[in-house]
């Protein structure tokens, strides 16, 4: 790469990341002046923003991230957003605790916007793309818990073959692990492009995709804890939103969908979706990430 003189790779930059189904958040999560918000998940901060636009100057927003370099990111738009404006680094599986520290009893409303921003899947650093070469990591909080090589190192055959399977459905799982395992015996995984290239070699290419992304998927969710933490939102949720308040949560795969239906289901929640809400031709041409996004409204009674 030429760098120009004086050039900074640390320099302020605008957050890659676009909101996915921005005006449906808004048009079924509601956000009114002088309310008080959480999002979960600031990522490059283009939800929060317009949220705290609608709350406006006597509204507050709390954010949440398990990244602080996103947090870092989105901070210099979120900073010159008219609503007060909270920046928390934590996993939203602790956002009663986070609240609580604030003094906040309960909010009017709470958004989740599931998954990895794009600013993180770009970073090779971060081990999240089998593209790009990187360290094998994929941690969404890099400042804690263990890496994906510290799992696919240390896991059992049959553990490995569970986590593919049941994260990313890759019907080769059990042929992924053994290989797997096969090939740390005679030296431990590093990095992402080694890794992908093994998988890349037990499971068969179809339909357009890289035969990597199912496991690179699963290996993430497992890293995180994602359907953890997501199941323990769902079950704080109900003590932290007001009577009359809405959460709202856009998943990204069935796994996670399933978990937002099922909580959204009965009381104390109403739904404000009755199906959820995908994206529009005009979103889908323009973002592809959108693609598979499905955001749940509900409200509680
Ligand atoms: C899809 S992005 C959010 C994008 C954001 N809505 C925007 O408009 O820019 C998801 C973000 O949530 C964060 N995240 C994922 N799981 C989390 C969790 N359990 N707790 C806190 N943050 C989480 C990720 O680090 C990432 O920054």
């Amino acid at each position: 790469m030429t760098r120009l003189p004086g050039h900074r790779m640390s320099a302020p930059r605008e957050p890659r990341h676009a909101p996915v189904l921005a005006a449906e958040v808004l048009d079924r999560l509601g956000p009114r002046p002088g309310e008080t918000w959480v999002d979960c998940t600031v990522g490059g901060g283009g939800h929060s923003l317009l949220i705290a636009d609608r709350v406006g100057a006597s509204g507050r927003l709390v954010g949440l991230d398990q990244d602080p370099t996103m947090l870092d990111l989105a901070r210099p738009r979120l900073d010159a957003a008219g609503a007060r404006v909270t920046l928390v680094h934590a996993n939203f599986d602790q956002l009663a605790g986070v609240l609580e520290n604030l003094g906040i009893d309960a909010v009017d409303g709470v958004l989740a916007d599931l998954g990895f921003a794009s600013d993180q899947m770009d970073a090779g650093a971060r081990g999240l793309s089998f593209r790009e070469d990187g360290p094998l990591d994929m941690r969404l909080d890099p400042t804690a818990g263990a890496t994906a090589a510290d799992l696919v190192n240390a896991m059992s055959e049959a553990a490995l073959a569970d986590v593919f399977f049941e994260f990313g459905e890759e019907r080769h799982s059990r042929r992924v692990a053994r290989k797997v395992v096969e090939r740390r015996a005679t030296r431990p995984f590093a990095t992402t492009a080694d890794f992908a290239a093994v998988v890349r070699s037990c499971v068969p290419r179809s339909g357009g995709i890289d035969p990597a992304t199912r496991v690179f998927q699963a290996l993430r969710i497992a890293v995180n804890d994602e359907l953890g933490a997501l199941d323990r939102l769902l079950a704080a949720l109900p003590k932290l939103v007001r009577p009359g308040g809405r959460a709202g949560v856009i998943s990204f795969h069935s796994l996670e969908d399933r978990r937002v239906k099922q909580a959204f289901r009965g009381p104390p929640w109403e739904p404000v979706t009755k199906k959820p809400v995908e994206a529009g031709d005009e979103e889908l041409a323009r973002n592809p990430r959108s693609r598979s996004a499905k955001l749940r409204v509900a409200r509680r009674t």
